[in-house]
């Protein structure tokens, strides 16, 4: 890795998973490599680093983006929810019904999944299929499990509708 020069650094402050964390990092550092390099959170994984994947999804004031698309200076001020921060520690019921559908195969796009889907219910509760393969069409899986990945949120909002 290149070392940067400190007086290259700049100081970044921004909300992540609740807690306020300042980093120091040069100005073309992306969102996606802050919050693994510097954060320490891994789930957030990197692939395309291109927006293509959205392996590296996370929310951004709530709202589901490419993390490889945002540089972490942009972040600065703003909320960031990573995977790790959609529950307290288990797994989230979104989780719990991934598993249970038999979604995660390699496990790889997993994390972009579930924020993503995450993002979807949130922001419509009860989707139809249409509408959660529309959300979860910039979320790719080599493993091709889309009709688990479906079938999950599906369960995940009739358990939240109390169906
Ligand atoms: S790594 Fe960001 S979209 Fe692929
Ligand atoms: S579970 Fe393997 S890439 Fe999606």
């Amino acid at each position: 890795m290149t070392t940067v020069p400190t007086e290259d650094l700049q100081t970044v402050t921004l909300t992540v998973n609740g807690s306020e964390r300042t980093v120091a990092v040069p100005p073309h550092r992306t969102l996606l490599d802050g919050l693994r390099d510097e954060v320490g959170l891994p789930g957030t994984k990197s692939c395309c680093a291109e927006g293509e994947c959205g392996a590296c999804t996370v929310l951004l004031d709530g709202k589901a983006v490419n993390s490889c698309l945002v540089l972490c200076v942009e972040a600065e001020g703003h909320e960031v929810t990573t995977v790790e921060g959609l529950s307290d520690g288990g797994l989230t019921d979104l989780q719990e019904e991934f598993l249970n559908a038999g979604a995660v195969q390699c496990g790889f796009c997993i994390p972009g999944q579930v924020v993503s889907a995450e993002y979807l219910l949130r922001t419509n509760p009860s989707p139809s299929e249409p509408e959660i393969r529309e959300a979860l069409s910039g979320n790719l899986c080599r493993c091709a499990g889309y009709q688990r990945i479906v079938r999950a949120v599906q369960a995940t909002a009739a358990r939240r509708n109390g169906q």
